[in-house]
């Protein structure tokens, strides 16, 4: 396969990953991050598993993501509830899979995390528009999983802005004191420690209309992806649990925002997508920075370029 001008850092394959995955070798990725099709009742255009047959499907990737990944590795996942068809209640799909995730495959829930979309549509219509009996359902979910007890994170590389209060009480400084809580309030938390601390709550729209992404779409005459997660998620678990050089690797890459990510941060990354046009269509994400694939679009990894990793 010959490639020019592609992303310095990565390639995104046109293939299962689950086929590829038997192919790479034991302990190499530092961080998997995706977010696979969800058990939808309504039915996706890439296709999707219903929810009794779901985590029974997923639990086949789960296995290798765990295998290929480091001791010290992560595996990010991005997933949505759903509801049960016909009745105005919750599927627990999405909680069955954390579990079996943990005692069948041996990961450990390293934290949970939630994504909240204040732009996310207001469904099912029939219980939120209509009948008026349900709200939005605003959050998704991301499940922080590692392989081992202790997985490489730093927090201090994803330190946000202080607050205004915040500013104003590492200028005046802060006595010692004990909140009604108990909890004891040491003089050095008002120090500027470069940022505070984020929580688990990620805010973020996924009506990114402005995006380069969407504009070159546009402009292109191709397909936009109809189910991309926001650079945010990725960019902030890259971050946080990565470094330069690592190795990060999606296997439901879509559009490629995961690898698109991970080139800016200079990770070396590998994305795979089971649809051609997806595929293919991704390399807008680096031709907006210049880099062009060339005619052969995008291929299946051959044995020696997995040996990369
Ligand atoms: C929710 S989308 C991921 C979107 C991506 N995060 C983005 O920002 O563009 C899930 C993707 O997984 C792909 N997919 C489903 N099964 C796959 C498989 N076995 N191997 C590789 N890709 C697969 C689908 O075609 C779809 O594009």
């Amino acid at each position: 396969m010959k490639t020019k001008n592609w992303a310095q850092f990565g390639k995104l394959y046109h293939a299962d990953s689950l086929e590829v995955m038997t192919e790479m070798r034991d302990a190499t990725v530092d961080l998997v991050v995706t977010s696979p099709p969800y058990a939808l009742h309504f039915k996706k255009e890439y296709g999707n598993a219903g929810q009794k047959e779901y985590v029974k499907w997923f639990l086949l990737f789960a296995r290798e993501f765990k295998r290929i990944l480091k001791p010290k590795g992560s595996f990010v996942l991005n997933i949505g509830g759903t509801w049960t068809p016909g009745a105005p209640v919750r599927s627990l799909y999405h909680f069955r899979l954390l579990i079996e995730l943990c005692d069948e495959v041996g990961f450990n829930l390293a934290q949970e995390f939630f994504w909240y979309n204040p732009a996310k549509m207001p469904a099912p219509a029939e219980w939120v528009n209509v009948r008026r009996i349900r709200v939005k359902d605003s959050v998704e979910y991301i499940y922080w999983l590692s392989a081992s007890e202790f997985p490489k994170a730093d927090n201090s590389r994803v330190l946000q802005a202080y607050s205004r209060d915040m500013e104003r009480l590492i200028k005046r400084g802060l006595a010692g004191t004990k909140r009604p809580s108990g909890h004891i309030i040491k003089q050095t938390f008002s120090e500027n420690k470069g940022g505070s601390i984020p929580g688990n709550l990620i805010q973020c729209g996924n009506n990114e209309g402005n995006s380069e992404y969407i504009r070159v779409s546009k402009q292109t005459g191709k397909k936009i992806h109809p189910a991309r997660f926001p650079a945010e998620l990725p960019r902030f678990f890259i971050m946080f649990l990565t470094e330069p050089g690592d190795i990060v690797f999606d296997p439901f890459a879509g559009s490629n925002t995961t690898g698109a990510v991970a080139e800016e941060l200079r990770r070396r990354w590998i994305g795979i997508e089971k649809s051609e046009e997806y595929a293919r269509d991704s390399e807008l994400r680096f031709h907006v920075k210049g880099n062009i694939l060339d005619e052969n679009g995008c291929s299946a990894p051959s044995q020696a370029e997995l040996t990369f990793l």
